[in-house]
């Protein structure tokens, strides 16, 4: 099924649809997921309803994007400095991701979409790694769309860890090759997969919270004050026909 039978003819999915050049679609998009606590207070909800509102998103995001035929969705879904929140939210955040893995599987592997975590994922406690592993290793010769869930991620952790697998390659294996930015890539979470073109972030917030650092560097950034649980099709192609609008000199004229 493509994208064009979800979309009722004469509704607003369905013109976005006609005005988005397909040729021209970003390989890979990022989201900063944000919003969710806000949603919920405007709602005088706890919370965490934010957060259960927002699998909702996630399951309308992943599975538009994969019909539209993106070659790869990163999701920041919890950073480092998440922790940091009370124990209860940590809690229920991470519960919810193992459900939302749990009941979303079948749906993904249906999808032929890739699963795979990126993060400090070791650092998770072993019933959510179980679940991680489990979605990696069903969904790992899918050869659709890649999903990127990053997960007790940050971007300097990550360049971090990145130079101690370089160094441990060069004591190993004595690798002399010099250090260059095509190394630097392949020794990323996100080896081997294109650089985001378009990172989106919900909720209005004008900052990058230590999100693909070096990933980034000519990405085109696109906030929109629209929180997490609310952010659709409708939106996602707004943003991208956003996009298509702009003009990507990369430093040239
Ligand atoms: C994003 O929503 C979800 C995570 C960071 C896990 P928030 O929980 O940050 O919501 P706000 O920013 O407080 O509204
Ligand atoms: C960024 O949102 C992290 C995720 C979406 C997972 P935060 O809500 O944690 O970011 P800050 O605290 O506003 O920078
Ligand atoms: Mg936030």
């Amino acid at each position: 099924m493509e994208l064009e039978d979800f979309a009722k003819p004469g509704s607003q999915e369905a013109d976005l649809l006609k005005r988005i050049d397909k040729k021209r679609l970003p390989k890979h998009i990022a989201v900063i997921m944000d919003g969710n606590g806000r949603w919920a207070g405007l709602r005088k909800l706890p919370r965490v309803a934010g957060h259960r509102a927002g699998i909702e998103s996630v399951r309308d995001i992943v599975e538009s994007s994969a019909r539209l035929g993106l070659e790869a969705l990163t999701l920041y879904a919890f950073s480092v400095e998440n922790w940091k929140r009370p124990r209860s939210e940590v809690r229920t955040l991470m519960n919810l991701l193992k459900e939302y893995v749990r009941l979303e599987l079948s749906n993904v592997h249906k999808n032929n979409i890739r699963f795979q975590a990126i993060g400090r994922i070791q650092e998770l406690e072993e019933s959510v790694r179980t679940e991680l592993q489990r979605a990696m290793n069903t969904t790992k010769d899918n050869t659709g769309m890649l999903l990127n869930v990053a997960l007790n991620y940050s971007g300097r952790a990550e360049i971090v860890d990145t130079f101690n697998r370089m160094f441990r390659e060069v004591k190993q294996n004595g690798h002399k090759a010099p250090v260059s930015e095509e190394l630097i890539s392949q020794f990323l979470y996100t080896s081997g997969i294109p650089d985001p073109d378009l990172l989106i972030r919900t909720s209005g917030e004008m900052r990058i919270s230590n999100f693909l650092l070096w990933q980034i560097a000519y990405s085109e950034i696109y906030i929109t004050p629209t929180f997490w649980p609310d952010f659709r099709r409708k939106h996602l192609l707004e943003a991208i026909l956003e996009y298509q609008r702009r003009d990507r000199r990369y430093g040239g004229i």
